[in-house]
């Protein structure tokens, strides 16, 4: 007779329908290919009584109790879709207490509650699995895991957050203002009425973190990575950097040099010859360099409901199976470093400036900080090495934006005092 695990559910919103559709479409796959049945007993919502775009299956029962479903002991496995951040905590911390393993989407809580849930689940013996937090529907988080095992990882660099990807996209393609492109962004459900975490670089940050303990074994913050936003890149400088062979991306990095990591999250012009300037919309890119495999570029959609619940769904029947075989409560992420961490702002590197100073006033800058500028257009430069401090004087004009090019950090230099040898300006 094949088994069924009953799972229970918290959310049903974009996800959590996904979850449903995807279970109901998938159910006779799941028990040819794993040999048991997934059962969603009962899911807890907010509003019992609002419309939803899924049938639930027969006899999956709504509630609107989270305790209801994370202390019912017939349910083994719960799936956490519904977000927040304290409510999410606490149901996720009874479900565990309560036995159960716990499947999450939620980046934010994972991010900054992340160890604490992790050693909690190892203490009750538990799974807790989260792949869908990091580019919704590309499976990178077990890549990283299982595809990585002896591989050494020297680079991660994503576009992952979709919102910000959409909004940078349409600067660049229509010449639409950020205002405008915001308004599109939300107009087709591709940005939320908030969307200060995207734009703001706090949702890639979270992901970053995230991203950073399976690829280096190492814990960042969100202070470490002091993200940059996009709501003051302007779709001028977007085009322009586009017209001389760069796309500006919001770009989560970290990068490992010796014993230290280095990580960014920023607006940062992408070349047009690396695959990653060509992840575009909503799509989400995560490029991977390591000594074995070398340069792996890992796209799909970071978000949507088929292609998350899709994610969720994989960790559910891993989650399952252990249950199964009684190998549960071996960690996602097994991956442990101490790592000193920097961010690479700080490094001295080349830069796209964007300026509506007149060109005389601007070589005089770059005579003073004694780096050279070449003109793109009539608003636009590509500088030499600049360090930290020369970039931080150059935007404490308020006259300057500069955006740092990808793959120019001067790491040679790194140990010594700043040297900017060129000191004539190519204008
Ligand atoms: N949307 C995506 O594409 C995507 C991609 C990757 C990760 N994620 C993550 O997945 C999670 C869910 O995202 P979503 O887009 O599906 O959210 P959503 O559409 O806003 O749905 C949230 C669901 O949670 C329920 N809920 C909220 N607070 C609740 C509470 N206190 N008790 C019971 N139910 C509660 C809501 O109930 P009602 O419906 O009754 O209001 C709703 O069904 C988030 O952590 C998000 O960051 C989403």
């Amino acid at each position: 007779m094949t088994t069924t695990i009953k799972v229970g559910m918290l959310g049903l919103g974009t996800v959590g329908c996904g979850v449903v559709a995807r279970l109901t479409q998938a159910a006779a796959k799941i028990e040819r290919m794993q040999g048991f049945r997934l059962q969603l007993a009962t899911i807890a919502v907010n509003h019992l009584n609002a419309p939803r775009p899924v049938q639930l299956p027969l006899g999956t029962r709504l509630t609107d109790s989270i305790e209801a479903v994370v202390s019912d002991p017939t349910i083994q496995l719960v799936i956490e879709v519904m977000g927040t951040l304290t409510t999410a905590e606490h149901a996720i911390e009874q479900a565990l207490c309560h036995g159960k393993s716990v499947v999450t989407a939620n980046k934010d809580l994972i991010a900054t509650a992340g160890p604490r849930l992790v050693a909690l689940a190892q203490q009750h013996g538990c799974d807790l699995y989260y792949e869908a937090s990091v580019a919704g529907g590309i499976p990178i988080l077990r890549t990283l895991t299982d595809s990585y095992a002896t591989d050494t990882i020297q680079e991660v660099a994503g576009i992952i957050n979709g919102t910000a990807n959409y909004i940078l996209s349409a600067m660049t393609t229509t010449g639409q203002s950020y205002a405008q492109a915001l308004a599109a962004a939300q107009r087709a459900g591709y940005a939320e009425a908030d969307p200060t975490n995207d734009v703001g670089g706090l949702d890639a940050t979270y992901k970053l973190i995230i991203l950073s303990q399976f690829a280096f074994g190492q814990r960042l913050t969100v202070e470490q990575v002091a993200p940059t936003g996009i709501t003051r890149v302007t779709a001028a400088a977007c085009q322009a950097a586009a017209q001389s062979g760069w796309q500006i991306k919001l770009l989560a990095q970290a990068q490992r040099h010796g014993h230290q990591l280095y990580c960014r999250v920023a607006p940062v012009a992408v070349g047009n010859a690396k695959p990653l300037s060509r992840v575009a919309g909503v799509q989400n890119g995560v490029a991977i360099t390591s000594q074995a495999i070398g340069r792996s570029l890992y796209t799909g959609p970071g978000a949507g409901g088929a292609a998350t619940a899709n994610s969720v769904l994989n960790d559910v029947i891993v989650a399952a199976s252990h249950l199964l075989a009684g190998t549960r409560g071996r960690a996602f992420n097994r991956n442990q470093a101490n790592l000193s961490v920097a961010n690479l702002s700080g490094q001295p590197q080349a830069y796209l400036l964007f300026s509506h100073l007149p060109v005389t006033v601007l070589a005089t800058y770059a005579d003073e900080e004694r780096f050279s500028l070449k003109a793109l257009s009539a608003t636009s430069y590509q500088t030499s090495t600049l360090t930290a401090v020369q970039c931080r004087r150059l935007q404490a004009t308020g006259a300057i934006t500069a955006i740092p090019i990808a793959g120019s950090v001067a790491w040679s230099a790194q140990s010594q005092p700043q040297v900017v040898s060129a000191t004539h300006v190519a204008i």
